[in-house]
């Protein structure tokens, strides 16, 4: 259970402009929940998995993980980026295997479970590639190996697929949840695409900007498991629906009054 108590946080500048990234957020996402967050460039959705990930300390509030609270970096997360960030000199198998190195975890059967892991992502045959040597998403999907071959319960993903072709992008998308639906883990992951926000989350948490706050909660109500055929149902419509408005309503109505 991830708990995040009335969190602020403002980055200051030297020249006294102050920007509020966060303000006063509060959330409570249970074991095994997939949230997406979703809302406008700017808003603080990264600003908020850093913190979470511990690689940022709020302003104020509180962020606990199964009761403890975060403090600084932990090992027990797993967490995605939205540019791969492999290392060049590493070969994908290694680059997959380098969570485990660094907390001297590499055991008999590492290497096997890297090789799974990698053959999930599709990305047989290129495990002694260097990074440079394959494209954009295919590294983006190594990224996304490196972050499971630890087996965290929480993964935090910012918009991890945002540098795929579209097709990869959903695929990307079924592949997790199946590989979240195997591993139940409690993921908290930014997207910008609306559908995809629907299609993966059982909540999807809309932000507002300036200051960046949580705009609404919606529930998803769709059976698992998911698949793009459910996009045409009325409850996949209805919650888009609800979405595009919390995020461009006041804008809609601002063009539709000028018009
Ligand atoms: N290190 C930083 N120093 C100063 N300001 C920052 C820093 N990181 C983020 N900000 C500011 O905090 C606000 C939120 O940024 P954040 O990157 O969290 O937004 P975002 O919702 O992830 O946006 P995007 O959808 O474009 O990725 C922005 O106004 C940004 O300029
Ligand atoms: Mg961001």
């Amino acid at each position: 259970m991830i708990e995040i108590d009335r969190l602020s946080k403002t980055f200051r500048s030297r020249d006294g402009a102050d920007v509020v990234a966060l303000k006063n957020i509060s959330l409570a996402v249970r074991d095994h929940e997939f949230i997406t967050l979703v809302g406008a460039s700017g808003c603080g959705k990264s600003t908020l998995l850093r913190l979470v990930a511990g690689l940022l300390p709020p302003t104020a509030g509180a962020i606990s993980i199964d009761g403890k609270p975060v403090s600084g970096p932990r090992r027990d997360i797993g967490m995605v980026f939205q540019s791969p960030t492999l290392l060049p000199w590493a070969t994908i198998l290694d680059n997959v295997l380098f969570p485990l190195k660094l907390t001297h975890q590499i055991t008999e059967g590492s290497r096997e479970k890297a090789r799974h892991l990698i053959a999930l992502a599709g990305l047989s045959g290129f495990e002694e590639k260097y990074p440079k040597e394959l494209s954009g998403g295919m590294q983006q999907r190594a990224a996304i190996c490196r972050a499971l071959i630890t087996e965290p319960a929480t993964l935090l993903m910012d918009e991890p697929f945002g540098a795929l072709d579209a097709l990869t992008r959903e695929e990307m998308s079924l592949e997790l949840l199946r590989i979240w639906n195997e591993q139940p883990k409690t993921i908290l992951f930014v997207t910008h695409s609306i559908t995809e926000a629907v299609l993966l989350a059982d909540r999807v948490v809309v932000m507002s900007p300036r200051p960046g706050q949580i705009a609404d909660v919606i529930d998803v109500p769709l059976d698992r498991p998911r698949n793009f055929d459910q996009e045409a149902r009325s409850e996949f419509q209805d919650c888009t629906h609800r979405i595009r408005e919390l995020i461009f309503g006041n804008r809609a109505r601002r063009t539709a009054a000028v018009a």
